[in-house]
């Protein structure tokens, strides 16, 4: 049986139309691939098969050809005893048509039936998140996860480069926020020094990677709240000019980016002006998460700025914040995003061409997406990678589909699609991040690509041996296990128990004793 993770829109066998004996003769007849896509099948093709492509022509062949019209991500793969040609109106859908082509190997080896796939995507957006603040990942364990993404035929990568834990990539302008504010004293866990940070040059090279594999670059520095390790280099940029380190433990964090003073905009500004040049998506995520309020309510530059705007509350100053930072970006072409978190309850304040990440859905979502606001759906605990399988386990996601329930056809064209964020706090590692990304990342990948009615649990869960054959082929040592991706009863309590002992470690205690401090200094 051939199986194909996410499953082709249609697939037809053309019995008693020959076999395509796939081998080194066949010819690679290729105007239209650029040569690092094609890198990409040659290597994949010698680390399982032993052999390239090297012919042009001949008489078996693979052949890629770009037609006039069509989704660009979309594509026919026509297999016969002669040839396996695919067309598309876009590079991406001939890139797709190569991964398709590789599960297909795989799983039938390289004597392949004649067949038809008819393929394309069911949502444009199609995201995969790695939160490299909290723990540092460096540019090839990247280039892992964006080869992996491929594979999957997803095509966004969001970039969450800033944390309270660590601040992750050069800003020539304030260069001690990698000097100093890339490294922690130590881990929670642990109790190691951590640190790391990626080089504009490097995040280049990372751009052009994904590029290559027709994945965008979303990057996003998480404002004003998850703040602390620039904070920790500019105390200015607090409320209180606090002098705190780099955070070592999880948790929100109260000290946030003031937003009553202007030296704050320019920071955020410039910031984002060095960062523009290097990522050409044109998205860019602004954050907006776990932002409380707690300081703001004290700080005499935040209560001075909200009176002069008019602004009704904190809520509202958060959402001038953001508009504020959107309208900079949109300046240079950007569009931003940014997570609802905290169930916003959108104002006049907030801008409405900013794209929401959906963590959650708060009651005021079907009104916001039919008055045109855009999302990407994130939902938690489905699609937060890093949660335990005890919790929500395979197959609760797989059935978990994005769409937005009660809204009209229109409005449902502003959901962009889904994506599945590896938040890291408990991810100190390839090993772990293998365990939560894989097979979650399976069954999400199909829910984003395939139609509901092309696809089904029951189809997807007698693939999972081809699958894990992938993820093995594909470099990939440790994936969860199905029993552990899909646990039984006790299995999840175990799993779960063992998540909420950690979650004890969000300093609450430190917490209360610290906002004690800021209270007393703000009453003088
Ligand atoms: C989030 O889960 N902090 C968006
Ligand atoms: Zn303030």
């Amino acid at each position: 049986m051939i199986h194909i993770i996410p499953e082709p829109k249609s697939f037809f066998l053309q019995k008693g139309k020959g076999i395509f004996h796939f081998s080194a003769d066949t010819a690679l007849v290729n105007t239209a691939l650029s040569q690092a896509a094609i890198e990409d099948f040659q290597k994949f093709l010698s680390q399982n098969f032993h052999f390239q492509l090297s012919k042009t022509a001949g008489d078996m062949q693979l052949s890629l050809t770009l037609t006039e019209e069509g989704n660009p991500e979309a594509y026919r793969m026509d297999i016969s005893e002669k040839e396996i040609s695919v067309t598309s109106a876009g590079e991406a859908g001939l890139f797709y048509a190569l991964q398709t082509l590789k599960q297909i190997l795989l799983s039938e080896g390289l004597e392949i039936p004649s067949l038809v796939i008819d393929d394309c995507p069911l949502y444009p957006y199609r995201g995969f998140m790695l939160d490299v603040g909290r723990y540092f990942y460096p540019v090839d364990e990247i280039k892992h996860f964006l080869d992996m993404m491929a594979v999957h035929k997803l095509n966004v990568f969001h970039w969450h480069l800033t944390e309270d834990q660590g601040w992750r990539v050069e800003i020539k302008k304030y260069p001690r926020l990698t000097e100093f504010g890339s490294k922690r004293s130590h881990t929670n866990f642990g109790h190691k020094p951590h640190g790391g940070f990626y080089t504009q040059d490097e995040v280049r090279e990372v751009v052009a990677y994904a590029h290559s594999k027709y994945i965008k670059v979303i990057p996003e520095i998480d404002m004003p709240g998850h703040m602390q390790s620039a904070i920790a280099c500019y105390p200015e940029l607090s409320c209180f000019d606090r002098n705190l380190p780099v955070a070592t433990h999880w948790g929100v964090k109260h000290d946030i980016l003031c937003a009553g003073k202007e030296s704050t905009y320019r920071f955020v500004c410039d910031v984002l002006d060095e960062l523009i040049p290097l990522f050409p998506d044109g998205y860019f995520h602004i954050g907006g998460d776990e932002a409380v309020k707690m300081r703001w309510k004290l700080c005499p530059h935040c209560q001075a700025f909200l009176k002069e705007m008019g602004l009704k509350d904190e809520e509202e100053l958060q959402q001038y914040f953001m508009s504020r930072v959107n309208r900079h970006l949109k300046e240079q072409g950007f569009t931003s995003m940014m997570w609802n978190w905290d169930s916003v309850e959108a104002t006049e304040w907030l801008d409405r061409d900013i794209v929401w990440q959906m963590c959650g859905m708060p009651k005021n979502t079907q009104s916001e997406i039919m008055a045109g606001r855009r999302m990407v759906n994130s939902v938690s605990f489905p699609y937060y990678l890093d949660l335990p399988y005890g919790w929500f386990n395979l197959q609760k996601t797989y059935e978990n589909t994005p769409e937005i329930p009660n809204i009209d056809e229109t409005s449902a064209k502003n959901l962009l699609g889904l994506e599945a964020p590896l938040w890291t706090e408990y991810v100190p590692n390839m090993k772990k991040a293998d365990y939560c990304t894989y097979p979650r990342l399976g069954a999400i990948a199909e829910i984003a690509w395939t139609a509901p009615a092309n696809r089904s649990w029951e189809h997807f869960q007698q693939k999972l041996g081809d699958y894990y054959r992938l993820l093995s082929a594909c470099g990939v040592k440790h994936p969860a296990t199905l029993k552990q991706a899909m646990p039984g009863t006790l299995r999840a309590k175990g799993y779960s128990l063992w998540f909420n002992r950690r979650q004890l470690h969000w300093a609450g205690l430190h917490n209360l004793i610290d906002d004690a401090k800021v209270k007393r200094l703000a009453s003088k």
